[in-house]
């Protein structure tokens, strides 16, 4: 039995395997419209999402199957002190593959340990967001043609995105990537993504002003500064709006670089800049369905003729 946990669990063939299975979904959707009939989707999620658990749901309801679960860690009985380890044994009792979002970095790796169904890491405090991941490769391959070969600005929380930590640890693998991380000094990429590109010779560089950057840019992946991870709401306060990407910034950016952001934003991006037609995010949320969809076909084993 396989679970994702982070995105190096898959070699960089099986993610191109995954990557065209999602492609073939989007472009026939019916094909795979009973695929998972009669199998069940968990969605535990101990922390607030939008996207991520009403895309795999979307994602098993478009594949004929059906979900079940809890979006708030308060109705669920962690409130009554349960452990993950003994819900994740209950839910093997009622579905057949479960996603779990918590806020301990490492909490759905423990329930994967214990789980008699493949777990999927919805995203683990500020540690990994492989699905995000996925999605985002997905994005980048479908719109640019290729992983590879090019230069991608990290802008904003680079301290606390999970998203960030698991899109550098799966870009890597690629060849000729160049960083460019964007942050204000306290929201730097921590030491041990730095350390660990250093030492694999992987070219990156640290610049605090968006503007420094914007024209060498092949992709812009934003993000949002990540209150809930914040000791104190002065220093969130503080640095929340360190960002703003507009349209006059934009102007100095290249004309095919692809601007990308998990979602949600706040105001690190203006909305002037949404029909901008580098400004793929909300495209990314659509191939965020397809991903989905090809992972929980590859975690079930199902092939589909
Ligand atoms: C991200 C997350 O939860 O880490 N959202 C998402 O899943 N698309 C990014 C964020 O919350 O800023």
């Amino acid at each position: 039995m396989r679970h994702l946990m982070n995105p190096l669990d898959f070699t960089v063939e099986e993610l191109d395997q995954l990557f065209d299975l999602a492609n073939d979904i989007e472009t026939h959707r019916d094909k795979y419209a009973h695929a998972c009939e009669g199998k069940k989707l968990a969605t535990c999620f101990y922390e607030p999402s939008t996207r991520t658990r009403l895309s795999f749901e979307a994602a098993m309801l478009n594949l004929g199957g059906q979900v079940l679960g809890f979006s708030d860690a308060g109705s669920s009985s962690a409130a009554k002190g349960e452990s993950v380890s003994d819900t994740i044994r209950i839910i093997s009792c009622y579905a057949d593959i479960c996603a779990m979002r918590h806020p301990k970095e490492g909490a759905p790796m423990v329930a994967a340990s214990r789980s008699g169904i493949p777990v999927i890491n919805a995203g683990d405090g500020g540690h990994q967001h492989p699905t995000q991941t996925l999605t985002d490769l997905l994005t980048i391959r479908s719109l640019k043609g290729h992983l590879g070969d090019f230069t991608i600005g990290l802008c904003g929380d680079l301290k606390f995105g999970r998203t960030v930590h698991s899109l550098i640890n799966a870009l890597i693998r690629y060849p000729n990537i160049r960083f460019i991380f964007i942050s204000p000094p306290e929201l730097k990429v921590p030491d041990y993504i730095t350390d660990m590109l250093t030492e694999k010779g992987i070219p990156f560089e640290e610049v605090i002003r968006l503007e420094d950057c914007m024209p060498q840019l092949d992709l812009l992946y934003m993000t949002r500064v990540q209150k809930e991870r914040f000791f104190n709401e002065e220093d969130y306060v503080r640095l929340k709006d360190f960002y703003i990407l507009n349209k006059e910034k934009l102007e100095a950016a290249k004309e095919d670089m692809l601007i990308l952001h998990p979602l949600p934003r706040v105001n690190e991006i203006s909305v002037e800049v949404d029909d901008d037609p580098r400004a793929v995010y909300f495209k990314q949320a659509q191939y965020g369905v397809y991903v989905r969809m090809a992972l929980i076909l590859t975690l079930l084993e199902i092939e589909v003729k």
